[in-house]
Formats: structure tokens, C-alpha cells, sequence
């Protein structure tokens, strides 16, 4: 990727979701409307008044952080390279390690977690939360895009629903910032971030920069992922991101929404026509994970510019 300028912190929409979690406050069209300014603009926005309380998001960092202060050993118990397993362990990325987990239908995945009830079960309570205002919000932003209220809301029930807990700690002496996970775009549909401390940036298009996202205690951050780029048929774009650490300690727990992992995404039909022919082939969540194992993102590789149809 290109090297571009850092220009200072972002300013992102704060959207007030009330009324799709439950019903309260400002006239659904118009949050439907902020949402959609927002999905063309930045790609990217915090939600607050998403109804998950911070006992919930603090319970979730506290046990992710005590599960990363365990011992070497007990860690490399759910380590693998295999990006197929449903949990594994990775710290081959220094200055990050982290956990990558399958959250949905948490029954079937949240026994192959860390073992220590308390994660499984503040984990859980998290998991499921975010799950439910992403599917709030997925219905939104599908509405947003023209699609009708309750679009493909059953896939979407059924869909896959991919954790990535981040742990980053700076190498003590280093006193410059360093990065801590390269520039890339997320695979899924929609990704939920929280975040411990500062440190995520996004690439502002507009004035093509690097721009640091701000914390802003209580919300959350939400940013469209390559599967909402294709489904929008571009409309929306997939929003390039990396983390860029100057606290010592950071942790994120980044929550990926998306398909099952054998329906196929392609552009939504009601948002192809002469004027906007299709613009990426169809795949899935398996193609996605064999992309991965077989490619090499030093070179600049990505998943969507793999998809993108291009005009003759
Ligand atoms: C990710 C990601 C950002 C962060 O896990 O895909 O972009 O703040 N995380 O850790
Ligand atoms: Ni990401």
C-alpha cells in the first residue's frame, strides 16, 4: 500500500441508535439517513445508546486481559497456524498476540474457548449482545442502501459471527509509536470494535491520510467490511484501517459479522443495472479463508481487489 500522511484525528458521526435497539428517540428515517451519509462518507461511525452497558464491555476486556496475562505455556494450549479452527491462539505478530474465535451460535463454539468459566461467560454475555445491535444495525444500513426494511434478515440470523480479541503491549524502551497491526480492510459484512484505549486510524479517502479514531467512553466503533462493499455493489466502501500504538497496553475485542460460511455474498440484484453493472464476483466465507492460506499480503494482496469485476 501507499505510504500516506498521518493528518490527526478523525471526525467521525456519532450516531444515536436508540431507536433500532429499542425503539426510543430520534424518527427511525432519520437515523437511517445519518447512517447512510455516513456509510458513503468515512465508511466508518460510533454508535452510542446501543443499549450493551459498560459492566458488559468492561466484563469482556477484564477477562480477555486476564486471560492474556497467562503463562506462556497455558496460551500455546490453544495456539495454531490453522486459520480453518473455529478458536486458536496466535503470537507470531509481536507487538500483538491475540485470540480468534467463532461466536455464533455461541452453544456450539464458546466450549472450544479459553477455558476459565469467567471468560466464557462474560465473553458470551458480550458476544451475544454485540451480535444482536449488529443485526439491528445490519437492517438499518441494508434499508439505508434502498433494500427494504427485514432485507436477507434470515441470512443474517444465520450468519457467521468471527471475534478477533487483540492484546498489543510496546516493546518497553521503544518511546516512539509503533504500529501494531498493518493496514488492512475486515472480511465480514460489518466489524464492531471496542477498544481499551486509542490507537485504531482510518484512511480517509477524501483527503487520502491517515486519521486517528478518537475514544469516546461508551460507544462503540463500527466500520463496513469488504462483504458490504460487494453486497452495496460499491456503494459503500470497505474501510482501510491498521492500529498505531502509543500506550503501552492496548487491548480490542473486534466482533466480524457476516454470512454462513457457505452463502454466497454478491451484489444485491435491486442495485445492479445499466448505469451500475456488476461490479464483483460472487464468493463466500470459505473463499475468503483459502484466500488467506494461500496468499501472501506483504505484496500488497487484498481479498476485495481479488473479487473486483473490472470494466472492459
Ligand atoms: C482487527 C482490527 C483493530 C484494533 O482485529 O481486524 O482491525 O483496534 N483491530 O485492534
Ligand atoms: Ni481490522
Amino acid at each position: 500500500m501507499m505510504r500516506l500522511e498521518e493528518m490527526g484525528a478523525a471526525c467521525l458521526p456519532v450516531i444515536d441508535i436508540g431507536v433500532l435497539t429499542h425503539r426510543i428517540g430520534a424518527d427511525r428515517s432519520l437515523v437511517i439517513d445519518e447512517i447512510r451519509k455516513a456509510c458513503k462518507g468515512l465508511g466508518c461511525f460510533k454508535i452510542i445508546n446501543h443499549g450493551i452497558s459498560s459492566s458488559v464491555t468492561e466484563g469482556a476486556l477484564e477477562v480477555a486481559s486476564d486471560f492474556f496475562k497467562l503463562s506462556k505455556e497455558e496460551k500455546a494450549e490453544y495456539a495454531s497456524e490453522d486459520i480453518h479452527l473455529p478458536v486458536r491462539y496466535g503470537a507470531s505478530m509481536k507487538p500483538r498476540d491475540f485470540i480468534k474465535q467463532y461466536a455464533h451460535p455461541l452453544g456450539e463454539w464458546s466450549k472450544f474457548w479459553p477455558s476459565s468459566p469467567d471468560y466464557r461467560q462474560k465473553m458470551g454475555k458480550y458476544a451475544m449482545e454485540v451480535r444482536r445491535v449488529t443485526l439491528q444495525l445490519m437492517d438499518a444500513i441494508l434499508e439505508s442502501l434502498g433494500l427494504g426494511e427485514g432485507y436477507m434478515a434470515d441470512k443474517f440470523e444465520e450468519g457467521m459471527q468471527v471475534m478477533t480479541v487483540n492484546n498489543y503491549e510496546k516493546p518497553s524502551p521503544e518511546p516512539d509509536s509503533t504500529l501494531g497491526m498493518a493496514a488492512h480492510t475486515d472480511y465480514g459484512c460489518l466489524t464492531i470494535l471496542l477498544q481499551s484505549s486509542e490507537g485504531l486510524q482510518i484512511v480517509d479517502n477524501s483527503i487520502g491520510a491517515w486519521r486517528a479514531v478518537p475514544e469516546l467512553p461508551g460507544a462503540l466503533h463500527v466500520h463496513i467490511g469488504d462483504y458490504l462493499e460487494v453486497l452495496s455493489n460499491g456503494q459503500y466502501r470497505s474501510v482501510v484501517h491498521r492500529v498505531v500504538l502509543d500506550a503501552q497496553r492496548r487491548m480490542s475485542i473486534a466482533s466480524i459479522h457476516s454470512l454462513s460460511m457457505d452463502e454466497m455474498v454478491t451484489p444485491a440484484k435491486e442495485l445492479v443495472d445499466e448505469q451500475h453493472p456488476k461490479g464483483y464476483r460472487g464468493s463466500n466465507f470459505r473463499d475468503v479463508l483459502r484466500y488467506i492460506t494461500n496468499n501472501d499480503f506483504t505484496n500488497g494482496g487484498s481479498f476485495i481487489n481479488s473479487l473486483r469485476i473490472l470494466a472492459p
